[in-house]
């Protein structure tokens, strides 16, 4: 064999196994090799695309992002027209949708399929020789937009099939883009300035109609398929679930959740089962999709106008309301901000009672025209607070009252100052007890030092008790001090030292976003640590040195060498120094000790016999893993100890590997 010809095998392997791992990643949520792995892998072929341009193809993995901007989007006509859904919003509605299907079909034995109806954008993928030749957006149905370029950036959409496919076929889906990543994004935007997506929804359309590819390689941007548009000279499955399952071997992505039913009883208890959990998901879905699942009763039933009568979209429970705007009450944040809230007549939306909503800040609540002894419009989305969408003007009895904010420092006292160009005012004193409270409640969080047991009420006694003013005290509690507290016995309270001292060895990053520097949120204290070695050189960093890194901005940049100047926090980092808490990086941290599960995230679902939960949970991060409670799409593995709960189960649903107690060992422990 030629050195050509060696190389052109080279290259072939590498894409393969870059596809293997891509497919594992971000479609199956299950990866089998670190990112540094995967990196390793991308470098060596860019490297030989490099060296060998006539061998780099358009399907490459390295070619994701690779054309220009565009001038303008191109128009595309669809083959097959995209219908739209016809909606349902009570019991009733199905109930009635079902028996005409049941009387048409003449059979009341039929299955459907259900699927979440995520919200994003609509697209349809082309693929010819299987390859992916086009991707377009729905348009009006018949027509749509060429966003081919933008939708190749989307790592869980396949360019290349492996597996025997029609010669040419169209693949339907959802677009969206995950709420988390959806979060971190406008917390990127917010910190540089930007303006911020009013919802994921928004923002996957806006990334997905972008003229600069990319711009859109940038945006966290999913897919899930869920359909075939049309396909030449496939006759396979006779089924959607048969469909649904072919896709997946295609090597796309669909959602887990997707459940087939036999019975409108079925149907209507997995909806119930959604509108409880739906909040939790990863993304934001506004309904249940409801499709008959047999192909060939799917064309006896046929359509009505540019809607089928196979299929209905059963709408969630508004996540709106209304109700009255009783007063306008003040939270002083961790970083002395004044957050004003909205204190509500109770009122019930999506199925839970809101009483309290979020209002921003004072610029927010004037732009929105929100008085109080309004009636407005709240809002929940996902898990996070409730919002005040608006007023409703109409309602207004001439009683209300204009929001002035207070110019002293509700808990304090301390006059109020609003810095030039934020909105946000504040009390600048940073002793604030207010303030001293959140920092500490901020530390102890699942996001920061995850202190399990440690919880906002416990914060607050333990503050108030004066057993701890700053973080750095936690560490010096004792099992007697801390019994002095009211329902703490010995079991307790070593329970909470237990925790406390776990936390102790925390990765870097965690560290730094507990430390709660104004504007360091999870995304720039991970940021930090891996420019960092440890807390020290950051302390030492100066305003330049910060600036120097890609996206820190002067804001950022300033509040770090503040908060490192403060006396009272270098006296607070002192107490977690000698405490024994993580100043530098791990792999520094565990001199000699590899990081062999970095990258990878475990969940434990049942009883294990060599180790005991904490003690398997730190294992895994010293060798530098994560472990999450929950299953999502980030898990590598769910171990299994003996009568594993519902975790395994929904695992499997998702794809995740499951491994059992000796198979764990095998990973943690050294050969
Ligand atoms: S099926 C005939 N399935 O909902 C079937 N649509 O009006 C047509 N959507 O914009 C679509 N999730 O993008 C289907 N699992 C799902 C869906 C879904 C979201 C969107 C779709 C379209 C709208 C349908």
């Amino acid at each position: 064999m030629g050195d050509s010809a060696r190389v052109r095998e080279r290259i072939e392997s590498l894409r393969q196994s870059l596809n293997y791992h891509n497919h594992r990643y971000y479609v199956l949520d299950a990866p089998e090799i670190s990112d540094e792995e995967y990196d390793r892998l991308f470098a060596a072929l860019k490297e030989l695309e490099l060296q060998h341009p006539e061998f780099v193809t358009p399907e490459s993995p390295t070619q994701r992002v690779g054309a220009a901007p565009s001038q303008a989007l191109d128009t595309v006509e669809h083959p097959v027209p995209l219908l739209s859904l016809a909606n349902a919003f009570k019991p009733e509605d199905i109930k009635a949708w079902w028996q005409r299907t049941s009387e048409l079909l003449g059979t009341t034995d039929i299955a459907t399929v259900c699927e979440p109806k995520v919200d994003g954008l609509a697209v349809a993928l082309t693929y010819e020789d299987r390859l992916f030749v086009r991707g377009a957006t729905r348009g009006d149905g018949f027509r749509g937009e060429d966003i081919t370029q933008n939708l190749r950036t989307i790592r869980s959409i396949p360019l290349s099939i492996s597996e025997n496919a029609p010669r040419r076929f169209e693949v339907r889906g959802e677009v969206f883009m995950p709420r988390e990543g959806f979060r971190r994004m406008n917390e990127r935007r917010a910190a540089q300035g930007l303006p911020l997506f009013a919802n994921p929804r928004n923002a996957a359309a806006g990334s997905v109609r972008q003229l600069d590819p990319s711009v859109t390689a940038q945006r966290p941007l999913d897919i899930y398929v869920y359909g075939l548009g049309w396909a030449e000279g496939a006759s396979g499955p006779s089924a959607h679930w048969e469909i649904m399952d072919w896709l997946r071997t295609l090597g796309f992505k669909t959602n887990p959740l997707i459940t087939r039913t036999a019975s409108l009883q079925e149907t209507l208890a997995l909806y119930e089962g959604w509108v409880e959990q739906r909040s939790r998901w990863a993304f934001e879905a506004d309904g249940m999709v409801i499709k008959v699942d047999s192909l060939q009763m799917q064309e006896e039933l046929g359509s009505v106008g540019r809607e089928p009568r196979w299929a209905i979209a059963y709408k969630f429970p508004a996540m709106q309301g209304t109700t009255k705007l009783k007063d306008i009450g003040i939270n002083v944040g961790r970083t002395g901000s004044l957050n004003p809230y909205a204190i509500l007549e109770p009122v019930r939306v999506g199925g839970v009672v809101i009483s309290h909503a979020a209002l921003h800040n004072e610029e927010d609540i004037h732009r929105k025209d929100i008085r109080i002894g309004d009636t407005v419009i709240v809002q929940r989305a996902g898990d996070v607070i409730p919002e005040i969408v608006g007023p409703v003007a109409s309602l207004r009895t001439g009683e209300e009252q204009v929001f002035r904010m207070s110019s002293h420092c509700p808990v304090c006292g301390h006059t109020v100052v609003k810095p030039q160009g934020e909105a946000l005012h504040r009390c600048p004193n940073a002793a604030c007890p207010a303030q001293a409270l959140e920092r500490i409640i901020h530390f102890t969080s699942r996001e920061a030092m995850d202190i399990d047991g440690v919880g906002e009420k416990l914060c607050e006694t333990l503050f108030t008790a004066g057993l701890v003013r700053d973080v750095g005290d936690l560490y010096q509690l004792t099992s007697k001090g801390l019994q002095r507290l009211e329902r703490m016995g010995e079991k307790s309270a070593s329970n909470v030292l237990a925790s406390i001292e776990r936390s102790k060895t925390r990765p870097l990053g965690r560290v730094i976003f507990g430390l709660g520097i104004p504007h360091v949120g999870q995304e720039y204290a991970e940021l930090l640590a891996q420019r960092f070695e440890g807390i020290d050189e950051l302390a030492a960093a100066d305003r330049d040195e910060l600036l120097s890194l890609p996206s820190i901005g002067p804001k950022i940049a300033e509040s770090i060498v503040a908060y490192f100047s403060d006396a009272r926090n270098r006296e607070t980092l002192r107490k977690l120094r000698e405490a024994g808490v993580t100043f530098r990086r791990q792999a520094e941290n565990s001199q000699g000790q590899n990081l062999r599960l970095e990258g990878l995230t475990f969940v434990f679902t049942g009883r294990m016999e060599r180790y005991t939960r904490p003690q398997a949970e730190d294992l895994i991060t010293r060798l530098g893993g994560k472990v999450a409670q929950d299953v999502s799409r980030r898990v590598s593995y769910v171990v299994t100890g003996e009568e594993p709960g519902s975790k395994a189960a929904r695992a499997r649903a998702m794809g995740i590997r499951l491994i059992d107690e000796a198979e764990f060992l095998s990973l943690i422990e050294e050969d």
